[in-house]
């Protein structure tokens, strides 16, 4: 904890809008993370891409953006993957067998190396507009010289307040979403804040609800990422590539070989860094005074679910001993505040999530040292207790930075009040009357190296989609699904039948997390007489579910997701239940948000009213 981390709301830190419009450019950019070279001591930078104003520099996260709910914001986000005038290749190996934008029809012949990466920027948690919604089928490489199948529009248009965008404070974000290389442009460095504001939370020192504001609202991206001792990052992708066997499947692979042919380079089934890392600086620390600071957290990681703790580690007085973990306040999360404020001492967060904290530093003496602990482990989360470090013991990722309280607090600003039952005035109810309850489905398949490729699909199939077998699973080019009318109210029962928690992530809406149910059903695999797969010879496997039944009593939504949610935990062998409504019309995704997976199949299109193509 050496290294001062900056915050994502200083001002410095920002990119503001001038008279509603902005130009943001993805770029390369060389960093200091705090990383050292094999000398143990010498610093050594980083190569990245970061988002930035198109006339100055970019950074990794991305400059963050801000503004009020009411206002509007035209952006045009630009591919600047270039170094003189050539397009700059991937700084990760690229996996070319998977389904991604080069790949599409008419794209084969495309190369990152001559035409450049593929990007398209979705603003995570807006009520966007279809054709500005970043859908990986929008992308496009650097100077719009290749457009993805469904590209349509160089500026991307947001605010203005319901119908036409969220009408609500939150904490969204924005990152690259190109088909089968979004993992990839995430871990490259290409996401960022985007902070809504509105009348109620103004972000300014006398705001209603008397949240801290000003210096004392703080922001944080958390990353896990590999590195080389020459600083660059590092993706295990070939074999006899260190952790490449442990990542290829769920359970670390003995079949490296066999896996992927080719040799390489090769996606993985998950990605679990070894190095924590805060707005790009590795484990890093903050100072703060003695009172109470807003802090926003992002789960940026590719694969990582944290639980986190607050724990003092060292303190100049007893009370509280050092090893106790103090209690901090949830006030919000995804896209809103919630109703009111309420005391917790840990809170899950999975990949793609955002928290919204209030942490009181007068619980511990002047001096302390508390550290914000993950307490679990290197693994995919299967939803039991803490698993701390299972698959590498040695690492250091069950801790992530740390708070140093250096001052009593600044006289001249008052110190904040946020306690247990703060009225917040935010929370979620989802209006109208529900039309439709779908029975959506977790699956685990394998693709045709042997590769781990989680699906989404159908827990009750009707349709007969390949001769006499009803599949439950899905593709990502299997035809629409999930057609909610323009304005309809939903429920989506997702159904997992797999033995890993997946956070699933809708475009478009904000949902209500109602309950979760443990279910028992029977998972039927497709009989080999059915062949390899569709038609493209693509994935070797099918699933569906039969007899299911729920068990058990459903249990409500933890204290973090009793806001309006874009996220959900999905967790192995529950029903976990979201309501929604589709106020905008045309093409939109659902999909797990682990990275990994979102890239390897686990994703689908969606469409709001009526399908012209
Ligand atoms: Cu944060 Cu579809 O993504
Ligand atoms: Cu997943």
């Amino acid at each position: 904890f050496k290294h001062a981390v900056p915050n994502a709301l200083d001002p410095g830190f920002k990119y503001m809008p001038e008279a509603g419009r902005l130009r943001i450019r993805a770029a390369p950019a060389v960093q200091m993370t705090g990383l050292v070279g094999a000398d143990g001591e010498t610093p050594v930078p980083t190569a990245v891409w970061g988002y930035g104003p198109h006339n100055d520099g970019v950074s990794w996260p991305g400059r963050t953006i801000e503004m009020n709910v009411n206002d509007s914001l035209e952006v045009s986000w630009e591919n600047d993957l270039i170094e003189g005038s050539m397009p700059v290749s991937h700084l990760l190996p690229v996996d070319g067998s998977l389904h991604w934008a080069y790949s599409l029809p008419g794209y084969e012949y495309y190369r990152i190396a001559s035409d450049g990466v593929p990007i398209v920027t979705h603003v995570h948690g807006g009520l966007n507009d279809s054709p500005f919604d970043g859908n990986p089928e929008y992308f496009f490489s650097p100077r719009f010289r290749i457009k993805g199948p469904r590209w349509e529009a160089r500026y991307y248009r947001y605010g203005g307040g319901f119908p036409y965008w969220n009408d609500m404070a939150g904490t969204l974000w924005y990152h690259d979403h190109a088909l089968g290389i979004t993992r990839l442009n995430v871990y490259a460095g290409l996401a960022g804040f985007f902070i809504l504001r509105d009348d109620f939370d103004t972000g300014l020192p006398d705001n209603p609800p008397g949240l801290p504001a000003g210096p004392y609202e703080l922001a944080f991206a958390v990353q896990d990422r590999m590195f080389l001792n020459t600083g660059e990052l590092f993706y295990p992708a070939f074999p006899g590539d260190p952790f490449y066997s442990d990542f290829i499947d769920d359970e670390g692979a003995e079949l490296p070989e066999e896996v992927f042919p080719e040799g390489g380079p090769t996606a993985l089934a998950e990605f679990f860094g070894d190095h924590m890392l805060v707005n790009g600086t590795i484990w890093p620390k903050c100072e703060v005074e003695r009172r109470q600071y807003r802090v926003r957290l992002l789960n940026g990681c590719d694969s990582r679910f944290m639980r986190l703790r607050l724990k003092v580690v060292h303190s100049n007085e007893t009370d509280p001993a050092p090893g106790y973990a103090i209690p901090f306040y949830v006030i919000g999360s995804d896209q809103s505040l919630r109703e009111t404020a309420t005391q917790v001492e840990e809170v899950d967060f999975a990949p793609g999530e955002r928290l919204d904290l209030v942490i009181d530093f007068k619980a511990v003496p002047w001096g302390s040292r508390l550290i914000v602990e993950n307490l679990l482990g290197d693994a995919p989360f299967g939803g039991e207790l803490p698993k701390k470090a299972d698959l590498f013991p040695d690492r250091r990722t069950d801790r992530i930075m740390a708070f140093d309280v250096v001052s009593e607090f600044d006289s001249d600003r008052a110190d904040t009040s946020i306690v247990d039952g703060t009225w917040l005035d935010g929370g979620v109810s989802v209006p109208g009357a529900v039309t439709t309850t779908r029975k959506l489905a977790l699956f685990e398949g394998t693709d045709e190296f042997g590769r781990l490729k989680p699906l989404l699909g159908m827990a009750e199939p009707v349709e007969d989609v390949s001769d006499n077998w009803v599949d439950g699973t899905l593709d990502w080019d299997s035809p629409i699904t999930e057609n909610p009318g323009l304005g309809d109210t939903e429920i989506w029962e997702i159904y997992n039948a797999t033995g890993d928690a997946h956070p699933i992530h809708l475009h478009l809406v904000h949902f209500e997390i109602l309950d979760r149910q443990p279910f028992s059903a029977r998972l039927i695999e497709k009989p080999a007489e059915h062949g390899e797969g569709g038609e493209d010879g693509e994935g070797g496997e099918g699933y569906r579910l039969e007899n299911i039944r729920v068990v058990g009593q459903p249990r409500g939504p933890a204290p973090q997701e009793q806001t309006r949610r874009d996220m959900v935990m999905a967790l192995p062998g529950e029903v976990t239940r979201i309501k929604m409504r589709f106020d905008k019309p045309g093409r939109y995704v659902w999909h797990c948000h682990i990275l990994s997976h979102e890239d390897h199949e686990m994703m689908r299109p969606y469409h709001v009213g009526p399908i012209d193509g």
